[in-house]
């Protein structure tokens, strides 16, 4: 597929970390793909004082390195053509009128993407001063980055002036999760098969398990991580999305409106936490020197005694028909022992068994997004000779190695769908002010307690806490069933 929109992609933040080592790599993919117009421009933009040459020589040097497949130097000197830079400040009118001009001169331009990789506080001025050269036309989108905002009143504020410039339709709210083939496979396997839905209820379905585990610990990131926490970072965003995708009701189509209702109305579904709900059902803690490796307190930039979070545990439950009593537990970490993000569904015993064991476990069903795109179910079968017992073994499909073709980034997929226009995997601003309002009363709730968050070692699973309050109902976290 060759999309035919022609269109200039304005990045904002062009020499920062994200443009360079997600961004620009992803758009290369999408180059060599051939899927990028053959007149599409992109026009890095930040504060640094360079021309297109030095700034070539910045992409030569810190974001080649991030092109992991399909590299040749042919198809890499055929990509950069398509790159410029001007030198924009964010305060400064003039400079807009120059980045209007540079972009106006382009009569064949189809559309112009305005990305803003760049920390929230600029994406108010940023939009004033486009509206202001007339860069916020119909032809024209723009994509915010996360973190949209560090709590409920400020993301409202920040959609609230980004309203003032461009209409609902032309905004882009990105959460590279949605990116995700493995997660937008969840729609395929629930919405286009007949054997799974009739399951996917509390009738059949004991509890829901959401894990984003991450080895790393906050590296260079210390300054950002310690204003952020995982909660800000990866819960009210990526872990929500992931909530949605598990727990939404059949959209009436996938287009973009269709989709983010039933979104919506998961999100509105959740029950609302109170303090004591936080005290009860909400786990945080900070990793701790194990191994050689540094505790949350001695990294880089964190100042002593900060009490943010590295690891969030939250039981959720969705009030409506198809969900009431299924907890949803939700978690992520940093130096956890393992890397994965996946989804769980624990099924309920059997309600009779004539077989040897005593109570053969449960059926379970595993969504794995990363590190392998995988869907395995937990069946019983018999364990072979005489007797008649069984045993749990996984129906497997690893989606790579079973669907052949080629697998692009969450980041390729986006950009590609902001150029063309479609809107489904990106979030409406109700969906990302509801998901603020649920998370507000856990960060009021931490602000305001006396008690520290738990520790747990790195290169560990997280802390006893966590483990107590899946207990509390009988369950346990995957890597222990
Ligand atoms: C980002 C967070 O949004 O997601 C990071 O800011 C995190 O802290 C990252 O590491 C995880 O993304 P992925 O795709 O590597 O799971």
């Amino acid at each position: 597929m060759n999309t035919q929109t022609n269109f200039d992609l304005v990045l904002f933040g062009a020499t920062g970390d994200l443009a360079m080592r997600k961004l620009l790599p992803c758009l290369y993919q999408a180059h060599v793909a051939g899927l990028l117009h053959p007149a599409g421009r992109i026009l890095g933009v930040s504060r640094s004082e360079l021309d297109t040459a030095g700034f070539l020589a910045k992409v030569e040097t810190n974001s080649k390195i991030h092109i992991k497949q399909n590299f040749s130097e042919e198809a890499w000197a055929s990509f950069i053509k398509r790159i410029h830079y001007l030198t924009v400040d964010v305060t400064n009118p003039d400079d807009f009128k120059t980045l209007a001009d540079t972009v106006k001169a382009r009569k064949e331009t189809d559309n112009v993407v305005v990305y803003l990789s760049t920390a929230p506080k600029f994406f108010a001025p940023a939009c004033a001063e486009l509206a202001n050269v007339g860069l916020n036309g119909g032809n024209v989108r723009i994509v915010l980055e996360k973190p949209l905002g560090t709590d409920l009143k400020s993301s409202q504020e920040i959609n609230t002036d980004v309203a003032r410039y461009f209409k609902e339709e032309q905004v882009y709210r990105i959460d590279h999760y949605l990116g995700k083939e493995a997660l937008q496979n969840l729609l395929a396997l629930r919405f286009a098969n007949l054997v799974f839905e009739p399951l996917w209820n509390n009738k059949y379905v004991k509890s829901v398990q959401l894990t984003i585990a991450e080895q790393l610990g906050v590296e260079e990131r210390g300054e950002f991580y310690d204003i952020t926490g995982a909660l800000r970072d990866m819960v009210q965003n990526h872990l929500m999305q992931m909530l949605c995708m598990t727990a939404m009701e059949a959209p009436k189509s996938l287009d973009a409106d269709d989709v983010r209702d039933e979104k919506l109305k998961v999100i509105k579904s959740l029950k609302p936490l109170t303090s004591a709900d936080v005290d009860a059902d909400v786990v945080r803690a900070q990793y701790t020197e194990n191994k050689g490796m540094n505790g949350y307190l001695q990294e880089h930039n964190v100042p002593a005694g900060s009490r943010t979070e590295t690891y969030v545990a939250v039981k959720a439950e969705i009030n409506n028909e198809r969900w009431a009593g299924v907890p949803f537990y939700l978690r992520t970490g940093k130096r956890m022992a393992g890397k994965v993000a996946e989804i769980v569904l624990n099924f309920r015993d059997l309600p009779n068994h004539i077989f040897e064991n005593s109570q053969p476990a449960p059926n379970r069903l595993v969504i794995e997004l990363q590190p392998t795109e995988s869907v395995r179910l937990y069946t019983q079968v018999k364990t072979p000779g005489a007797g008649n017992k069984v045993e749990l073994t996984a129906l497997s499909v690893d989606m790579g190695k079973a669907i052949q073709g080629r697998r692009a980034e969450a980041y390729e997929r986006l950009l590609l769908d902001v150029i063309n226009g479609k809107l489904a995997l990106f979030n409406r601003r109700d969906e990302l002010e509801a998901a603020w309002e649920w998370v507000m009363p856990i960060m009021e709730n931490w602000e305001n307690s006396p008690t520290p968050p738990h520790g747990y070692a790195a290169d560990s699973w997280g802390p006893e806490a966590a483990r107590e309050l899946l207990a509390r109902n009988g369950d346990k976290w995957h890597e222990e069933q």
